[in-house]
């Protein structure tokens, strides 16, 4: 089984994340570190708490808290996208304890005790994952490979015209990461875009008690889906990332130079993708660039049956 860490801003699309993950059975998910981005950290931490306790996993699986704000920045949240909690309010009567602190100790822990072993899978702000490499530099040569849910490297973005919100929320943190030689796979929006969940999907998993929490957490987002653009649907960003870090033959990727904008009145956070090579440099990153959209939904649709 593959090891793995979860960094999570739980968020709807996190918690579908973790939905999958657990159900896929192909992963040892050693624990799940939290950070501030679609929610403060508080709120992300004790929403994955709640996520566990609903998937009857709440005191089996290791959560931490981790950075309360980005390196440099002041937070920014996604409310409108997520609502006030974060999920929707799908489970906003669910009573859970705060999980401790910890997150980048921990990162950096299991990365030395399973040297070359350990994928992390990031889905927020990089935040935690830029502060264990300031603390300890070495994990970089231990970690075996990143899957990052972030950037957008031909489409535009989603939170300002250019940047991606991950990447947008934190980018001096995604640039350290970027530059770590960490084997990254960076899945962004220009994936994650196409691998869209419809009312027709969640049909399929109607009567059964994951349907109504897809059902539930996905309104809220859905609604602003189709106010934003007319079309009912919510993008399985984060998803899609553990979908590729089961199977890389989702996504076709090209190894490419990509670097984060962080001092631009309009494009901090935007992933700038050298595909010319116009920079002359060193390619750092396997970018996806196409996915089969339709079996990845096949996969998460069958893996959330199970
Ligand atoms: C990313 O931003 C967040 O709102 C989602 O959870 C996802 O990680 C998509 O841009
Ligand atoms: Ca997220």
């Amino acid at each position: 089984m593959k090891k793995v860490i979860l960094d999570v801003d739980t968020g709807i699309d996190d918690a579908l994340a973790m939905i999958l993950a657990f159900k896929s059975e192909e992963l040892d998910i050693l624990g799940i570190t939290t950070v501030s981005g679609n929610v403060c950290l508080d709120q992300a931490a004790l929403n994955t708490k709640k996520v566990l306790t609903w998937l009857g996993l709440g005191n089996q699986v290791k959560i931490f808290r981790g950075a309360d704000r980005p390196l440099l920045r002041e937070p920014v949240f996604e409310h409108e996208v997520h609502g006030n909690d974060g999920l929707g309010g799908a489970l906003k009567d669910m009573e859970a304890d705060m999980p401790e602190d910890g997150a980048v100790d921990f990162i950096i822990e299991q990365a030395e005790k399973y040297k070359g072993e350990l994928t992390l899978i990031p889905t927020a702000p990089l935040t935690n994952i830029a502060l264990a490499i300031r603390k300890k530099p070495e994990i970089t040569q231990w970690i075996k490979e990143m899957v990052i849910m972030g950037g957008s490297v031909k489409s535009l973005g989603n939170i300002t015209p250019l940047a991606e919100f991950n990447s947008y929320v934190d980018p001096e943190a995604a640039k350290i990461v970027f530059h770590s030689d960490m084997p990254i796979t960076l899945v962004g929006l220009d994936v994650t875009k196409k691998a869209l969940l419809t009312d027709e999907h969640i049909a399929q998993l109607e009567g059964s008690r994951v349907g109504e929490f897809v059902k539930n957490a996905t309104a809220h987002y859905m609604n602003n889906s189709y106010k934003r653009n007319g079309v009912k649907s919510c993008a399985l960003h984060d998803p899609l990332a553990v979908g590729v870090a089961l199977d890389k033959s989702l996504v076709k990727t090209e190894k490419l130079y990509v670097d984060v904008e962080t001092k631009s009145e309009l494009c901090d956070g935007q992933t700038v993708c050298d595909f010319g090579n116009r920079l002359g440099k060193e390619p750092n990153i396997d970018v996806c660039l196409e996915v089969d959209h339709e079996k990845f939904i096949r996969m998460f649709i069958d893996y959330l049956k199970r």
